[in-house]
């Protein structure tokens, strides 16, 4: 193990800390394997993900991210040969992350490249397209019928009708996200619309690239070996409960990003015509959402002290404390909208939570001890457009504290749950 631990620090060797902190402040464009399926809002850079699990892990342990969004530490835990587990609140993250690490077997995706050379003819402005009625009732083509993007949801639905017709539901899901990522770079945040010719061209390469990352996940897996990967659609919350992970042992790493403390991203909306939300996403991945912004972001930012949110980190962190041991890592990535208060008080949530801070010795060019990352031009708000210009994230370090015990089988099972 490249790591050991002791009187509040970590002490890395000189090789797994520099690869760590290049992997949290890497700002090269996300690329390889499958992460590039979707742009999912606030994603890890890959490079500290797979930074974590080199250092915190060995092949076939156990990875945990709660908060896991578009799949990124799944696709690189699978990878790597570990075992992993993701959740998240959100149907979006479920379809993204599984379509990320599913892996299709060669026959299939030759499948997927034969359609994907081919997909593209199947856009075309003068033949008919099928809306889902279930959809449309429900108000998921909201802002998408305007004169402006009429074009572009038909062109939406003649792909997805094409994606359907690859017939198994592996098949289509894969469909599904190629169309996805289309329709996310044609009309989120967009200021200029492209034409339907620039959609067709997107489209067909788009279907291409994905094929390539599929079968470069299929070939780290063969190599690496396959090892059971799951994604939990629920919240982090009480997870410690749920039946589905009975007899569930220990992570060795949880690697996460959860919600960020005053910081709206815009995890389940596109915007079309400058700030106007759609759920059209959902209704691509045939996922249904139903739920507000607060509910993706663990609560209105307007709350006083951030009430809500404190309170539902409080809740998230306790239940991976209870799923931990003390070898357990926590590695998180946070961004804070006001440091000066937020960072003090997130610390003290996971020390209410169980969870003890350990710092890294002699981070170049910081004096708390913590890896700080200046973030990208990225888009946080739904209301606020451009960047916060002082926006950091930093990553912290957290391990079990001793005296938290994680639930015995006995109490597994007098809650109802068994071991599996
Ligand atoms: C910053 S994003 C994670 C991004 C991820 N690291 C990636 O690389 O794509 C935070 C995620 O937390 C999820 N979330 C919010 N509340 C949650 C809860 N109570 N339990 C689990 N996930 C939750 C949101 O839906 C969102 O997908």
């Amino acid at each position: 193990m490249p790591f050991r631990c002791g009187h509040g620090f970590l002490r890395l060797s000189e090789d797994a800390q520099a690869a760590l902190v290049e992997g949290a402040r890497d700002s090269e464009p996300v690329r390889g394997l499958t992460h590039g399926f979707y742009k999912y809002p606030a994603r890890f850079s890959p490079a500290f993900v797979r930074a974590a699990i080199q250092t915190f892990t060995t092949p076939g342990d156990l990875v945990l991210d709660p908060h896991v969004g578009g799949g990124t530490t799944l696709v690189e835990a699978r990878a790597a040969g570990r075992e992993a587990i993701g959740v998240d609140i959100s149907t979006l993250a479920e379809f993204v992350s599984n379509v990320k690490c599913t892996v299709y077997s060669d026959q299939e995706l030759d499948t997927l490249q034969a359609w994907s050379k081919k997909v593209a003819e199947r856009v075309h402005i003068h033949r008919g397209a099928a809306q889902s009625n279930r959809y449309a009732e429900l108000g998921y083509y909201k802002h998408l019928d305007h004169p402006s993007r009429w074009r572009l949801r038909k062109a939406v639905e003649q792909a997805l009708a094409s994606a359907i017709s690859l017939g198994t539901p592996r098949l289509e899901a894969f469909g599904r996200c190629v169309v996805l990522r289309t329709a996310q770079w044609a009309l989120d945040g967009r200021v200029k619309l492209p034409t339907i010719e620039e959609f067709r061209t997107f489209l067909g390469e788009t279907a291409e690239k994905m094929v390539l990352g599929a079968r470069e996940l299929r070939a780290a897996v063969k190599q690496s070996g396959r090892q059971q990967l799951t994604v939990l659609r629920r919240s982090a919350a009480g997870l410690e409960g749920d039946f589905r992970l009975r007899g569930m042992r220990a992570p060795r790493l949880v690697v996460t990003s959860p919600p960020y403390p005053g910081v709206h991203v815009l995890y389940h909306r596109w915007q079309v015509d400058g700030r106007k939300e759609t759920p059209f996403p959902f209704m691509i991945a045939n996922a249904l959402d139903g739920a507000g912004l607060s509910y993706y972001t663990m609560g209105d930012r307007k709350h006083p002290g951030l009430r809500t949110y404190f309170d539902n980190i409080h809740a998230t962190m306790s239940s991976v404390a209870a799923l931990c041991d003390s070898d357990t890592v926590i590695v998180q990535m946070v961004a804070f909208s006001d440091p000066s208060w937020q960072l003090p008080r997130y610390i003290e949530t996971m020390e209410e939570a169980g969870l003890r801070e350990m710092k890294l010795p002699a981070v170049r060019g910081e004096s708390d001890g913590r890896l700080w990352r200046k973030v990208p031009s990225r888009r946080w708000y739904s209301e606020q457009r451009g960047n916060i210009p002082s926006s950091q994230e930093v990553v912290l370090f957290h391990r079990k504290q001793r005296n938290v015990r994680r639930p015995s089988e006995a109490s597994l099972e007098e809650s109802g749950t068994k071991a599996r």
